[in-house]
This record gives structure tokens, C-alpha cells and sequence, in this order.
């Protein structure tokens, strides 16, 4: 699937939340600075779904992620993720980790490693997915990306 990312601005932004809210996940902070949110469109320019970037340092929090429902099982959750994944290299960062209760099985398949709490790194601990907006029972995972 040919895609491209989309950098949203502040005005994309409620259409951001409604998906994120229809799909149960957290939506208090996307208007905080520090979080790069991507619509990614394919071919045709159609959205396939959004995605988002924390960046703390050389890591960075994967977040957002969600396709409408709909639309699921096809591929284009893994794209999108695939798609940030080549956004996050491009601006030097080499840890992807992501918070997730209950899509643990799909970001296994994808290169993600479930990872104890301890060994995130202090920066990603103390972001408000991790401190509040997600249930302490998530699952931690990792990917290491770039060269
Ligand atoms: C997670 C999500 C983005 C996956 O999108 P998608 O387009 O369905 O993903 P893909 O088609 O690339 O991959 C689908 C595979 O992942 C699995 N999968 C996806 N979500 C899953 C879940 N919640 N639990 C178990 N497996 C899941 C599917 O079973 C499927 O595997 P299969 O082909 O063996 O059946 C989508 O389900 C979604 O928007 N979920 C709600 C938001 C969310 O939980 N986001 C992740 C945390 S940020």
C-alpha cells in the first residue's frame, strides 16, 4: 500500500479526538506541546487512519494509533504504524514504545516487544500516558528502529 503522512495542525485536531474517543483511547493531552500527529492517507489521498509521536530525547512514545473500525483487519493499522515508524528514523530516534490494553497481539506481530514498566526510560514514565491516561494494567512494548 503506496501511503503518505499527513502532519495535522490545530485545526484537525477535534476530528483527531472523535476518532480517538470512538475507538476509547486518550485524548486529554493532544493539544499539549511535544506530540506530532499524522493522518495518513493512501494512494488516493483517502485517510486510512491516525497515528502519533511523543518524542523524548531518542525515544519516543507511539501513540494515537486508530482505524476506524470499519475498516479493520486489512492492513492498515500495521501500515500507519510502519509509516511513523519511518517519521520517527528520519528525525534520529531509535525506541518506540507504546502503551496498549488490549492490542498487545498486533504490535507483537509488528516488532514490538512487551517490556516491564522498570525499564522505560525515565522521560517515557513520566508522560501523561503513563502517569494518568492509561490504566496502570497496560502493556509496555518496545521496537528498536534505524540503523
Ligand atoms: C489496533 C488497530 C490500530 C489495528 O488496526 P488494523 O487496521 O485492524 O490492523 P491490521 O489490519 O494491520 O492488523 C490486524 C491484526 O491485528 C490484530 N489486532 C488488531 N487489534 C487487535 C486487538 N485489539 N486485539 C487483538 N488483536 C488485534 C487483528 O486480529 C489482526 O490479526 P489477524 O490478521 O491475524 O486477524 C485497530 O484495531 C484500532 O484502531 N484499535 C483501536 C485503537 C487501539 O487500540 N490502538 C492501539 C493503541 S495506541
Amino acid at each position: 500500500m503506496r501511503v503518505q503522512a499527513r502532519a495535522l495542525d490545530e485545526e484537525d485536531l477535534p476530528m483527531l479526538r472523535a476518532a480517538l474517543a470512538a475507538a476509547g483511547l486518550p485524548t486529554d493531552d493532544i493539544d499539549q506541546p511535544g506530540r506530532e500527529f499524522y493522518a495518513v492517507l493512501d494512494h488516493r489521498g483517502r485517510t486510512i487512519g491516525y497515528g502519533g509521536l511523543e518524542r523524548h530525547g531518542a525515544a519516543a512514545l507511539l501513540r494515537s494509533i486508530v482505524v476506524p473500525p470499519r475498516e479493520r483487519g486489512r492492513g492498515q493499522g500495521s501500515v500507519i504504524v510502519e509509516t511513523l515508524e519511518g517519521e520517527a528514523a528520519k528525525r534520529g530516534i531509535t525506541a518506540l514504545y507504546v502503551l496498549t490494553t488490549d492490542a498487545t497481539p498486533f504490535f507483537a506481530r509488528i516488532g514490538y516487544a512487551s517490556i516491564d514498566r522498570a525499564s522505560v526510560p525515565a522521560a517515557i514514565a513520566a508522560t501523561s500516558q503513563f502517569t494518568t491516561l492509561c490504566p496502570a494494567t497496560a502493556t509496555v512494548m518496545r521496537k528498536r528502529i534505524g540503523p
